[in-house]
């Protein structure tokens, strides 16, 4: 006797999770999403209008088809008194049904529009909303996730997420109206044929719960493919030039069609899951709640039960609302499922809060000096990561340059981005001017720091947009100058830029050269008059002959003859470059080794005097 009693309990206990589950969806759905809820507080009047358009569709159609009944019933009487058409007793009926027609007509139309502009604000104030979320997370999400599935999901995703809250709920108004009053009516009109189409209600119930579920699963990988593609698109056309050298277009393509075959695949589940419910939830009931109920009908009217043809004819009608309603409810409930599963990603993010972000209590930092001090310095990427800083103290006086040399990987881009605060260390502190950098807004922070990378990306945009990026309230007389000093008078040249300042550069600045792109840079930073300058192999990637031009324009920057003198952090392969500096760090293996003038470490004949010799000189 105790053998079955352990199976019946954890049964009852898993049909108890599963209706409490269930019922969290169902409220889920008619609530809508929290996240979205004050995006959509702007249009509640569009929605109430929609809400109320769809409560009067569902009484008009009701009261229609009940004067159609009586309609009928009046059309048979008069045939079995032989009166023939009476306009007094006829026409009214025929006239009340056409009104509500036409009105309804107009109600459904109104509703489509007001519905479809609510959706098409929504996903426009959606697609904003993330794309501002996502720009604001730190370095180490954007790590995590490629550009091209973001730029993916803020596009697709979010017509998903407002599927959710607009277009999967609005029609559950009209349904639940159409299902309460066509019930009342049949049951008003026949309580026994009313029963058999009751019956199969509990049916259809449980044959959209199993369909939502797969629906959903099938969603959520829908969405992650989608994603995968945009990325491997992106990618490959960004690498436009990687993939003509290497004749990589076929493979690159090969690539693309078989993560697009894998979007068809799920497609494929989508759609036979979507015929399969067509035909059992759909397409059977029809036959029950129509079919069936016309020969019970006619059955009950040749028993001379007392019902009439016109009673047969309205529950007919009223039969194939409360399947519409029905319908439209389980359309409603795999809506919900599919665009839950397609929104799990992004209504996470809305969430998001950066890892590195303003402290509560952040404070502006005020117009620096340039002091940076790194005290007890420890950093690694990530949690799982390698440490890549030990222990790095250093103490930079304003107006100072300061080289920072050493091997590849031995931490000297991650020094300059710890400066700028796009990561925070794990150990230690960076100050700027005694100030603990996690302590300010980062506004106010990078607002006084420029950096020149090694190699830089603009904007498709002009050359002047990308070189007031940065900077606000620039006069033309300011620019020019700027442009002078750091030697990019290439943009006056009539020959190669015909629009000059306006010539768009192409993605990523394509269509400058290397040296060119790197001045660019350079005007940026000058316009910036940062009080911190970041150099990270400013001139690694180009020639002898630009490099000498571009190196000229940074020692007018370093020096403060181009503006004030600001504090200078640079990193260089070639040790000439900044042989002059106040001072050189060497670093070995994310630790300060050596440190001092080149005379000085030279002299020591350590670790600086081998990558000096190891240059030639
Ligand atoms: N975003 C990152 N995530 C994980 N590891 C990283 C990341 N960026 C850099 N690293 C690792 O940190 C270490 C130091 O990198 P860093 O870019 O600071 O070196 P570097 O001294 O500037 O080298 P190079 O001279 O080649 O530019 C390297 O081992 C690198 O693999
Ligand atoms: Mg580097």
């Amino acid at each position: 006797a105790i053998a079955y009693r352990k199976p019946i309990a954890a049964a009852v206990a898993r049909g108890a999770a599963a209706a409490a589950e269930g019922a969290r969806q169902i409220k889920d759905l008619v609530m809508g999403d929290a996240v979205v809820k004050p995006f959509l507080k702007k249009h509640s009047k569009a929605l109430w209008s929609a809400v109320g358009l769809l409560a009067l569709d569902a009484v008009l159609w009701n009261a229609g088809s009940h004067l159609l009944g009586l309609f009928l019933d009046a059309a048979r009487a008069a045939a079995l008194a032989g009166t023939g058409f009476s306009m007094t007793t006829l026409g009214p009926l025929a006239l009340g049904v056409a009104a509500i027609f036409i009105v309804s007509l107009f109600t459904a139309r109104a509703n489509v529009l007001l519905t479809g502009l609510v959706k098409n604000r929504l996903v426009r104030d959606l697609r904003v909303a993330l794309n501002r979320k996502v720009l604001r997370q730190d370095m180490a999400f954007h790590l995590a996730n490629e550009s091209g599935a973001l730029a993916t999901r803020i596009s697709d995703d979010t017509e998903s997420l407002a599927e959710k809250n607009v277009d999967a709920r609005l029609p559950l108004v009209n349904a639940v109206l159409f299902f309460a009053i066509s019930s009342v009516m049949m049951v008003h009109t026949s309580w026994s044929l009313s029963m058999l189409v009751f019956a199969v209600m509990p049916f259809i119930g449980v044959v959209n719960g199993w369909f939502g579920s797969k629906f959903e699963q099938v969603y959520q990988e829908f969405t992650k493919r989608r994603a995968d593609l945009g990325r491997t698109a992106q990618e490959t056309l960004e690498q436009s030039q990687t993939v003509k050298v290497f004749h990589r277009e076929e493979a690159e393509v090969a690539r693309y069609a078989k993560k697009a075959q894998a979007l068809v695949d799920v497609g494929e589940k989508d759609a036979k899951l979507g015929a399969n419910s067509h035909m059992f939830a759909s397409s059977l009931t029809d036959f029950f709640t129509k079919h069936s109920l016309y020969i019970l009908g006619a059955w009950a009217v040749a028993l001379a039960s007392g019902m009439t043809i016109g009673q047969i004819a309205a529950m007919t009608f009223y039969s194939g609302f409360i399947k519409a309603s029905f319908d439209s409810i389980s359309g409603a409930w795999m809506k919900y499922k599919q665009t839950s599963g397609a929104t799990g990603v992004i209504r996470g993010w809305f969430d998001l809060k950066p890892g590195v972000d303003d402290a509560p209590d952040a404070k502006v930092l005020p117009p620096v000096a340039g002091d940076i001090t790194l005290e007890g310095v420890g950093f690694q990427y990530g949690k799982e990561g390698q440490p890549i800083l030990n222990g790095v103290t250093l103490d930079i006086k304003s107006g100072q340059t300061v080289a920072f040399v050493g091997e590849s990987g031995s931490g000297k881009s991650t020094v300059l981005r710890l400066v700028q605060r796009l990561w925070d260390p794990t150990a230690g502190s960076v100050k700027v001017d005694g100030v603990d950098i996690r302590t300010v807004t980062q506004e106010s922070l990078n607002r006084q720091i420029a950096l020149v990378p090694q190699d830089t990306r603009l904007f498709d945009e002009s050359i002047r947009f990308n070189m007031l990026f940065g900077s606000s309230g620039v006069s033309q007389a300011e620019l020019d100058a700027a442009i002078k000093a750091a030697r990019a008078e290439f943009v006056n040249d009539a020959r190669l830029f015909p629009e000059g300042l306006d010539t768009k550069v192409g993605e990523g600045g394509a269509r400058l050269s290397g040296g060119q792109r790197q001045r660019v840079a350079i005007v940026r930073a000058i316009l910036k008059k940062p009080a911190i300058l970041l150099l990270d192999e400013a001139t690694s990637a180009l020639d002898k002959e630009t490099e000498a031009q571009v190196q000229a324009a940074l020692d007018d920057l370093t020096s403060g003859r181009a503006g004030r003198k600001p504090t200078t952090l640079v990193v260089a392969h070639n040790l000439t470059t900044i042989m002059n500096s106040d001072r050189i760090v060497v670093m070995d293996r994310g630790a300060v080794v050596e440190v001092g003038t080149h005379a000085e470490l030279l002299a020591k004949g350590g670790k600086y005097f081998a990558l000096w010799q190891a240059q030639g000189r």
